[in-house]
């Protein structure tokens, strides 16, 4: 039977902004980055409070539905515990449909929370492997949610394709040079809009392009930046997107052009730009200010943190 936790009881969690795909990587490769969401959350006699400031403020529905409040009772209900109600505070600095990670990062944190209230029963919190996992169920995205939960660069991978594939990830160490500079457009996108532009089908000799590179990114990431440039290249869905998002495509262009790894930040609009140790060009980045995007440095982001009987926000 499900013990409800008493009220009264704190929690909070801090959880990255992560980049999927990273070109040739579809649906594997993930980066966190150095742009956190905060939750903090209490349980109470009954009902449900939501707050929501930052990013989204305005635009989520301030009710059961909330994606952080549906991952924190997932979390709860797995540890086999429940709480009669409960206080949310979200503060956000990732941005929303732009393909940085935001779902991952709402339900990755909101399992953490749950965890860190766990933390404070008899039951015993659920570990990274099981937070991969339930997350990616969750959010449908393993490349997005084992980022947000280990940090750093991952590979993920999922076995099996039917209503109960496994999910599970390993980190790599990402080279000290690299230096990551994402450029977040105004637009949004929809990564379920922009997934149906793929095709069924891919030829022989694509899928052969996108494993060579998918490896030699693995090579890239962590020993060679230099061939960050040529590990980037990828055929199995960037050039398929890239009519939906015309400037991210000639922002890519403009990047590549001058030799700089750049990709879509997992389905877009946002794009990355990898460097082994130079500042972006003046004329990337004049283009990318002109079109509507910020382009700033990020550091590579940490993985979900998470603590019991703290706020974390102010
Ligand atoms: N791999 C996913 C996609 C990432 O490209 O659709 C979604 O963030």
């Amino acid at each position: 039977m499900t013990q409800n936790l008493p009220s009264g009881l704190t929690a909070g969690a801090v959880v990255a902004a992560s980049s999927a795909n990273l070109g040739p990587g579809f649906d594997s490769l993930g980066l966190a980055l150095s742009l956190y969401d905060e939750i903090t959350v209490e349980t109470t006699d009954s009902g449900l409070t939501i707050d929501v400031e930052g990013e989204g403020a305005g635009q989520v529905p301030l009710d059961a539905s909330h994606l952080v409040v549906r991952a924190i009772r997932h979390g709860l209900q797995a540890a086999g515990v429940g709480a009669a109600g409960l206080k949310v505070h979200c503060r956000n600095a990732i941005p929303h449909s732009r393909g940085l990670g935001s779902s991952a990062a709402a339900v990755v944190g909101g399992l953490a929370a749950a965890n860190a209230l766990v933390a404070q029963s008899d039951s015993a919190p659920l570990t990274d492997v099981e937070l991969i996992q339930l997350s990616s169920e969750f959010e449908g995205h393993p490349d997005n949610a084992s980022a947000a939960v280990l940090g750093g660069a991952v590979v993920s991978w999922t076995d099996g394709e039917g209503p109960f594939p496994r999910y599970a990830a390993a980190p790599l160490r990402l080279h000290p040079d690299i230096r990551l500079f994402p450029a977040i457009p105004e637009i949004r996108s929809s990564t379920a809009e922009t997934r149906v532009l793929l095709p069924d089908h891919v030829s022989h000799v694509d899928a052969r392009f996108n494993v060579s590179r998918a490896a030699l990114l693995v090579v890239a990431l962590t020993e060679r930046p230099d061939l960050l440039l040529e590990a980037t290249a990828d055929r199995l869905h960037q050039p398929q997107r890239a009519a939906a998002m015309p400037a991210s495509a000639e922002y890519l262009k403009i990047l590549r052009r001058s030799g700089i790894a750049a990709v879509l930040s997992g389905a877009g609009p946002a794009v990355i730009a990898l460097s082994d140790g130079p500042d972006l060009p003046a004329e990337a980045v004049e283009f990318g200010t002109a079109n509507g995007f910020t382009v700033s440095e990020m550091r590579v982001g940490e993985g979900v943190r998470w603590a019991s009987g703290v706020t974390v926000n102010g």
